[in-house]
Parts: C-alpha cells; structure tokens; sequence
C-alpha cells in the first residue's frame, strides 16, 4: 500500500515535471515571430551598408582614373573601363551594378534607365534623394535594389558629355543601380 502511495506521488510529480517542460518550450517558442522580422530588417540594413561601401569604392575609383589617367577623347573612359568591373562582379555571382543615364540622352542607348525601378528611381534622384532603394522578393530570392546620383564630378567629364554643361546645378546626370542579394 505505502509503495503503490509513493509510485502515485512520483508520477503526479513526474507529470507535473512533464507539463512544465512544455509549458517552457511553448514558452519559447513564443517571441519567433518579431525576431524573425527584425532579423530581416537587420539583414537589409546590413545590404544597405554593403552597398554604400560599393558605391563610394566604385565612385571614388571612377573619379582617380578620370582625373590621372583620361586627357583626350581617344583615352579609355573611366565609365567604359567599370563596366567591364561591374560584368566581372556579375559573372562571379556577387552582385549587378549598372551605370544608368539620367539626362535623357546617353552615349550608349543601353545606359537609358529601364522601365520600373531605374525609371522611378532616377525620377527620385533628380528631386534631390540621394540614395534610393527597394526590396525585390522573386524566384531565386530576395534583393535590394539601389540607385545612388552621380553628379558632374570635374569639367574633364564635359570633355566627352558635352551637354552637361547646360545641367542645373546639384542635379545628378547618371546614377549606379545596384541589384545585390539580401546578405544573411
Ligand atoms: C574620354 C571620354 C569620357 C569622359 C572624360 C567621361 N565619359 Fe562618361 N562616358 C563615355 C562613354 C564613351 C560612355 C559610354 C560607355 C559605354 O556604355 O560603353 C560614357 C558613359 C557615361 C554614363 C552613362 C550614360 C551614357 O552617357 O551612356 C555616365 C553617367 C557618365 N559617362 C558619366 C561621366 C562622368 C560623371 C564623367 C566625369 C567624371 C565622365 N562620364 C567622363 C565617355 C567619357
């Protein structure tokens, strides 16, 4: 009789032990669901960093070779020379960059902006927004798309543009657009 007692007090007390155990794993399963949209947010703020560090390393590369290495129409031009940067950057899978036209009339017509995003982004940059950006979530995932305004840099650029001489100041003639995989 005594033992059958003590067999009936440990399985209540084992039970309680079992119940409690799940309270805590639903206990904590609880707070997934903010902290996966905070990861998310997290990971784009990371982007958005990741492509600031690209933007300023591209610009500043694009304006060196200007300035030291372009002084005649024959020489190779920075723009030229970056996108076969950007096209080597694509083919390894790391990220898309596009040197996009924002005065209505390119060199090269491929550099027009591109309806959707570039249309509506390069519209953003010449109202004075200097960096843009938007999500896209598609079949081979998610991205962030980025445009950022090039001004003209130094009267060397008039040298090949020369309509950009008759450009408002502070008004962006081009922009780079970014398309880069969301980071983890
Ligand atoms: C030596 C001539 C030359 C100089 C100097 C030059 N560019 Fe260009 N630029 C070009 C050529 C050629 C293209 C077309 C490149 C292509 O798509 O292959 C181009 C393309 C561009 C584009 C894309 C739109 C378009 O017109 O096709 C932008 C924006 C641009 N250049 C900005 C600049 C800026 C800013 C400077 C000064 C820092 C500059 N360029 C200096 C020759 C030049």
């Amino acid at each position: 009789m005594k033992s059958l007692k003590i067999v009936a007090i440990l399985s209540i007390l084992l039970g309680g032990i079992v119940v409690a155990s799940i309270g805590l794993v639903v206990a904590d399963d609880k707070p997934s669901k903010p902290s996966v949209v905070s990861a998310k947010d997290a990971s784009i703020e990371r982007t958005r960093k990741q492509v600031k560090m690209l933007d300023d390393i591209y610009k500043g590369s694009i304006v060196l070779v200007t300035k030291n290495y372009v002084n005649s129409e024959n020489d190779l031009p920075a723009g030229t020379a970056f996108k076969q940067i950007f096209a080597i950057a694509k083919e390894k899978g790391w990220h898309d960059v596009r040197l996009v036209d924002a005065t209505d009339n390119p060199i090269e017509p491929e550099n027009a902006p591109r309806d959707g995003f570039e249309k509506r982004a390069i519209e953003a940059l010449r109202a004075g927004k200097t960096f843009v950006d938007e999500i896209v979530e598609n079949k081979s995932g998610s991205y962030l798309e980025v445009a950022t305004p090039i001004p003209v840099v130094m009267d060397k650029c008039i040298m090949c543009h020369e309509h950009y001489r008759n450009v408002a100041a502070g008004v962006p003639i081009g922009a780079l657009v970014y398309s880069v995989p969301l980071l983890e």
